[in-house]
């Protein structure tokens, strides 16, 4: 079965179909730049572009850059925040007439970890973190998800600034920061996340991780880190996976 899975992201819009049997990407995917205002409007007609390119009818998920619940946005940090109490889901289901789970970003990049990726049959605690435009985070108990952690927001000691301002994609390039630098910030990051809650098994993902060798070395939290297996195409293949999976569900 295919369907279409969108990734809605601070600087792209990525939509692909997805083999939801086989978790893989069964076209080229499409990037459309978000727009400036992301706001409810212009992002869902994006949407609706992608919608049109695949000439698509069906089930659509659609993984979202904040907390969501029961299809309503709760949370901006990287998005406009006109999206902030908005029925996310109930109009881009209306506006695109495809039935729709609205979802966190990294929550669907989770779900796709757990299931085809890196997280398979991995009991116990495990965290996805994707690192982008800010930090996501999933976390999994014996695969089963608690959504919307938006870890990315958590204060480390002696900082007045969310960890996604020193630790993300974004602020390695933004601030200009060499590997070491970055990897110092996001070593600190993790060593926080260890100290909370004791994770069995960390998974990278995002577009920062697609040069995962420059700074996993230099990373000494002691518990085991890996990087995403299905990169950065884990958002896409995760919010499709999530309209047949309701989010209590066993992945
Ligand atoms: C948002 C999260 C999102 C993450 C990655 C954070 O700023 O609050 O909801 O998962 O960025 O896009």
């Amino acid at each position: 079965m295919q369907i279409l899975g969108i990734d809605v992201g601070g600087t792209g819009i990525k939509g692909a179909l997805v083999d939801v049997q086989r978790g893989e990407l069964s076209v080229d995917r499409q990037r459309i730049l978000t727009p400036r205002p992301a706001t409810p409007d212009a992002v869902i007609g994006v949407i609706q572009e992608l919608v049109d390119h695949f000439d698509y009818s069906g089930p659509l998920g659609v993984g979202f850059p904040a907390a969501v619940l029961d299809g309503v946005v709760k949370t901006a940090a990287n998005i406009d925040h006109t999206w902030i109490d908005y029925a996310g889901e109930a109009h881009i289901s209306q506006v695109t007439g495809c039935p729709t789970k609205l979802l966190n970003d990294a929550d669907a990049a989770g779900l796709a970890e757990l299931r085809f990726g890196a997280g398979r049959d991995q009991p116990g605690v495990v965290f996805v973190f994707t690192l982008g435009t800010g930090i996501g985070s999933a976390l999994f108990v014996d695969g089963r998800l608690v959504p919307n952690t938006e870890l990315g927001h958590l204060y480390l000691p002696n900082q007045a600034h969310d960890a996604e301002y020193s630790a993300s994609e974004r602020a390695r390039i933004e601030l200009e920061l060499s590997w070491e630098a970055w990897a110092a910030n996001l070593d600190a990051y993790l060593h926080h996340i260890y100290g909370l809650f004791w994770p069995n098994l960390i998974i990278l993902g995002g577009g920062g991780s697609k040069k995962i060798d420059k700074f996993l070395p230099l990373l000494t939290v002691p518990v085991k880190i890996v990087p995403a297996e299905l990169g950065n195409e884990a958002g896409i293949v995760g919010a499709a996976l999530a309209t047949e999976l309701l989010y209590a569900s066993r992945v």
